[in-house]
């Protein structure tokens, strides 16, 4: 029976109920409408409302629910009650009859959801942060793998200078490490307690707020009623979270398809993360890659979904909120797979370094360096550009690389340049001048390496 059934004197059409209904997906919730209600007696007893005995005779029934929910999470889809909070009520009421019927005594479906999926939010945010911290440690091991393997840097997906590999990886550390400081941060600010806040005007029950708040775990309590019954901004701020995060896998992932591309041969996929082709027998694809890629696009239609549904909610709770949770759970769960799911594919990618090098040597990725040549020689940088701009051109027309192009040649482009241009357009030469912080240097490469080592064991 529904829990408002004293107003109601026909009964629910089934196509209204099976609408209204929130079970099959919030059944996910139990163990947090478990230990919310625990809570919630406690108060209730210290408030004199129930007894100590009632207090204790619920408590145990709570906690046996809760073992018989860890033993089969879905036992409630065996009830057609409304939702999970009903689920728990209608439970407690065939153990222990008269008394369960007093747990509701001061608080309402609206702060209890409210509180339910803070818990929820913040355990499965720990979930995530662990698979976070999985893929740093994966990408942190594939740099220093990778050493001071080099590869062609691309702007426009055109050859551009070359980059140590490691570097590329150290690119996607530091947007994991952004992404884990915007979970925790969003993680902090969820931390405050709804429960004692009633329907929308807070609760009739003399309860100590702070103490509840403090029973369930949380920082603090929610200061203000109307707020903390309707207040669905850590969904929207861990959606945020899991879209930026998740671009950033998908960017990865891109890089990857490309660079295991026949085209690029880069990277290498082993065999075990692959998949092939049921026509094509040479094929062997980067499904794994292309699945982050995807998923990214349903993680961020998550995120726009709740903030449609909030925009236009007048105060305080309305039923469009029972809408933040099938999308949120999704959009955890995809998170945190594809995070787990990159930490497991990353040691079974590997660099082909001579290919990395070769391809590196390639599409006049030292013209840069010449240019710089001529401005040590005294050129200013722009005309210096001019002249490469046309030295790139000359060398192209006869299929050569600048450093193969006679001295002579070189030098009715300008008088400046003189047999010690060779070495500085040699691949390392490049490499090493990009000394200065954040560059491809390799022994900068190699002291941000160590730094996101250091980052890591203190995180
Ligand atoms: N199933 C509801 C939800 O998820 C619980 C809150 C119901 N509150 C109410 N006033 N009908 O939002």
């Amino acid at each position: 029976m529904a829990m408002w059934g004293g107003r109601f004197q026909e009964a629910t059409l089934s196509v209204f109920r099976d609408f209204n209904d929130s079970l099959s997906f919030d059944y996910l919730l139990a163990q947090q409408d478990i230990q919310a209600s625990r809570a919630w007696a406690q108060q209730l007893a210290q408030a004199n409302i129930i007894s100590n005995d009632e207090a204790a005779q619920l408590d145990t029934a709570l906690a046996d629910l809760s073992v018989a929910i860890d033993a089969d999470p879905k036992l409630p889809l065996q009830t057609r009650e409304e939702d999970i909070h009903s689920w728990v009520e209608a439970q407690l009421t065939t153990t222990l009859g008269a008394v369960a019927k007093k747990l509701h005594t001061g608080r309402s479906r609206n702060d209890l959801v409210a509180t339910d999926l803070r818990l929820w939010s913040k355990l499965n945010a720990q979930g995530v942060r662990q698979s976070l911290l999985g893929a740093i440690a994966a990408l942190i091991n594939f740099a220093e793998q990778a050493g001071t393997a080099v590869m062609p840097g691309f702007t426009h997906l055109q050859r551009a200078q070359p980059v140590l590999v490691a570097h590329w990886a150290l690119a996607y550390i530091e947007m994991f490490k952004r992404d884990l400081s915007r979970l925790d941060d969003a993680t902090t600010r969820l931390d405050v307690c709804p429960l004692g806040c009633g329907a929308l005007a807070g609760t009739g029950v003399a309860i100590d707020r702070q103490q509840l708040a403090q029973r369930l775990g949380f920082a603090s309590a929610a200061l203000n009623s109307l707020d903390a019954v309707s207040d669905r901004d850590y969904v929207v701020e861990l959606s945020a979270a899991a879209s930026i995060c998740m671009t950033h896998l998908s960017r990865l992932s891109e890089d990857v398809i490309f660079f295991c591309s026949g085209e690029a041969g880069f990277f290498k996929l082993g065999d075990a993360i692959s998949s092939g082709s049921s026509l094509m027998p040479q094929k062997k694809n980067p499904d794994v890659f292309e699945l982050l890629r995807g998923k990214t696009g349903r993680v961020l239609g998550h995120l726009v979904a709740i903030l449609h549904v909030l925009k236009g909610l007048p105060l305080a709770y309305n039923k469009d909120m029972q809408e933040d949770k099938q999308g949120f759970f999704d959009l955890m769960s995809t998170w945190q797979q594809s995070l787990l799911v990159l930490a497991t594919v990353l040691p079974h990618l590997s660099v082909n370094k001579t290919q990395c090098r070769q391809a590196a040597e390639l599409g006049y990725s030292n013209a840069t360096d010449l240019a710089d040549y001529l401005v040590s020689k005294g050129m200013p940088f722009r005309d210096a550009h001019e002249v490469v701009g046309e030295l790139v051109v000359h060398a192209a027309k006869q299929q050569l690389a600048l450093e193969a192009l006679p001295l002579a040649e070189m030098q009715q482009f300008s008088q400046l340049i003189s047999n010690d241009v060779y070495p500085a357009l040699q691949l390392e030469a490049g490499l090493q001048k990009r000394a200065a912080l954040g560059g491809t240097a390799p022994q900068q490469v190699l002291a941000a390496l160590a730094q996101a080592k250091v980052w890591f064991e203190a995180v």
